[in-house]
């Protein structure tokens, strides 16, 4: 009521402000005046919160039919005490506003004079303490501190991963790669001096310190942690607005565009870099589980002048004049070699050019290939089923690999041998079969000769939520090189290896081995067969029953490590940067 009376007081003035509910304006287009009229009361008394009070006066319509020209009028007392109680909650808020301001800036000015005093502290090794020894953070053999034993004084390079202040110490997580490790600075110059006080995710740091056990009912990872007696900042990072937490976080999509431009930030983070680990397991695990069998690792080319997969998805490129691609696959290459080098493999880089941005397909893949020469079609499915079993088993049974595996996909099982085995004759019926009906890409039901597309193929793994080797594929949907079956000419020996999850992540098959029906299989897919002169050749001495298979090393990957795409098992999906279609 205090405030209504001292508006009333303060509306002596002879100054006039005009306020039009119609066509006035509450913003900078109007002044108050009679041709420029605010619109409401309340922004009428804001703008002479600091200034004299005028008369207010509101437009007043006419009543409906009469011809009377529009009134000035000064507010009902109800209008304006409605408009007072507006702008006393507006001033309340301002004022907090300001207080939050002022504190703001007291606790700044208090950060900076901190800070000015902390600049003064400088840290110094004690030369008394026994020389510390460099380790990485997953070496374990290291004598701990414990009670009154004393622990190895070591010293350790690595990035911070998080960190926590308190009034008694200062704890952080420190990680290089290898392992994580606390360690405790005690308060005092450790903690108060300049380089501690700005301390962020990510800053580089040497720290100086004893190794000792976790006091008992505290966790640290493997139960230790460092008492620090000397620290050294080699990199600073940035705690504001350019806070790596700031860039990217775990709860953002990982394919938004700032999360990918910001890719090599989100490869700190333990998930992301979990799957880098991985993806080298994986590699290491083919790598000896095809030396085990004994194939020989072969590395052929990426420019080529032949298409293996299709012409429409080759990346084409201009060789000093001629037309050339980026290789699609390497299985011819495999296939001239295994006559003088006996079962062979790669891994190398495929490209295909897929403009869709689908869970699992990329531009630029690496494709584990390998062939396998005399041999028959269910010695290559029995070869597939072990080749997979192998490496699964390598990484489950090494515990880093293993915790890998935990950290991204807990749920994860070894599939059981022997794997399911469908001809696709038979998945055209059980698609057909559901209820309801899985359909094809026109909505209709399957028929043979159908490609099964990847949504039904993936709804067809994920409810038998088991491996399956689907294999006798028609010849009209296949490439050109796959041999066909003795037993039915309309189909292939071929074989998709699908998993749940992810799908196909792998294609197979035994090769035509006949020189005539290659040359035939060449004209009925319309490729000129002269580039193919040394593929075809093979079929001309000494040819062989053979066969072999790629598989998708991101798609693999994607299985185990339950990744929702296979671009989250890259380092730089596509290109740096976005990765538009
Ligand atoms: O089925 P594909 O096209 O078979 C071949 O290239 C054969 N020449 C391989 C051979 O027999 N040596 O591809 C094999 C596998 C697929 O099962 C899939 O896992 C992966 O390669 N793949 C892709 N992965 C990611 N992005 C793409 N665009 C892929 N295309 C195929």
């Amino acid at each position: 009521m205090a405030a209504v009376q001292e508006l009333a007081d303060r509306t002596k003035s002879d100054a006039k402000c005009y306020i039009d509910p119609t066509i006035g304006k509450d913003d900078e287009t109007a002044d108050g005046s009679e041709s420029k009229p605010y619109q409401s009361l309340y922004h009428a008394l804001l703008q002479h919160l600091d200034k004299p009070a005028p008369t207010y006066l509101t437009k007043i319509a006419p009543k409906e039919g009469s011809t009377d020209a529009p009134a000035w009028e000064e507010p009902a007392k109800s209008a304006l005490k409605k408009a007072v109680g507006r702008v006393d909650v507006y001033k309340k808020k301002l004022a907090k506003e300001q207080a939050a301001a002022n504190k703001e800036e007291e606790e700044r000015q208090r950060r900076l004079k901190n800070l000015e005093e902390a600049k003064k502290i400088v840290l110094m090794e004690d030369e008394s303490l026994p020389a510390a020894v460099r380790i990485k953070l997953n070496n374990k053999d290291v004598t701990l501190g414990d009670g009154e034993i004393k622990g190895t004084r070591v010293k350790v390079y690595g990035r911070i991963l998080n960190f926590r202040a308190q009034k008694s110490a200062t704890f952080l997580d420190l990680k290089d790669g290898y392992g994580v490790l606390q360690c405790v600075l005690q308060a005092g110059d450790l903690t108060k001096c300049y380089d501690a006080l700005m301390f962020a995710q990510e800053t580089a740091l040497v720290l100086y310190g004893e190794l000792r056990k976790v006091p008992p009912a505290q966790k640290a990872p493997d139960n230790r942690e460092l008492h620090v007696d000397y620290f050294k900042v080699l990199g600073s990072a940035p705690s504001d607005l350019d806070a790596i937490s700031n860039k990217v976080s775990r709860q953002q999509d990982p394919w938004d565009a700032q999360m990918l431009d910001n890719r090599h930030l989100v490869l700190r983070g333990e998930n992301a870099s979990a799957v880098m680990k991985l993806r080298e397991a994986v590699e290491m695990a083919f790598i000896d589980t095809y030396r085990e069998m004994e194939f020989r690792k072969v590395s052929p080319p990426a420019m080529v002048q032949t298409q293996v997969e299709g012409g429409s998805t080759l990346f084409k490129y201009d060789y000093y004049g001629e037309e050339a691609y980026l290789t699609q696959s390497s299985q011819l290459y495999l296939e001239t070699v295994i006559q003088s080098l006996g079962n062979v493999w790669c891994l190398e880089k495929s490209f295909r050019a897929e403009r869709s941005l689908t869970r699992r397909h990329l531009s630029e893949y690496s494709h584990v290939e390998a062939e396998l020469d005399f041999i028959e079609f269910d010695d290559l499915l029995e070869h597939l089923e072990e080749i997979i079993s192998l490496v699964v088993d390598k990484i489950l049974n090494n515990p880093v690999s293993a915790a890998y595996v935990k950290l991204l996909n807990p749920d994860f099982q070894k599939p059981s041998r022997p794997f399911m085995r469908m001809k696709y004759a038979d998945a055209i019926e059980w698609l057909n079969k559901q209820d309801p009906p899985i359909l094809n890409e026109e909505g209709n039901l399957h028929v043979f000769g159908d490609d099964i597309a990847e949504a039904a193929e993936r709804r067809m793994t994920d409810i038998i939520n088991r491996p399956i080797f689907l294999t006798h594929f028609p010849v009209e949907i296949k490439a050109f090189y796959m041999k066909k079956d003795p037993n039915d000419l309309r189909v292939t020996e071929s074989v998709d290896v699908l998993m749940p999850g992810v799908g196909e992540i792998v294609g197979g098959s035994m090769r035509m081995d006949d020189y005539d029906e290659l040359i035939e299989a060449y004209k009925k897919n319309g490729i000129g067969h002269e580039p193919y002169y040394w593929y075809t050749d093979v079929r001309k001495y000494g040819s062989s029953p053979h066969g072999g298979y790629g598989l998708g090393l991101e798609r693999f990957l994607a299985w185990m490590a339950n990744r929702h795409t296979v671009r989250e098992t890259c380092l730089y999906p596509r290109f740096m940067g976005r990765c538009k279609p």
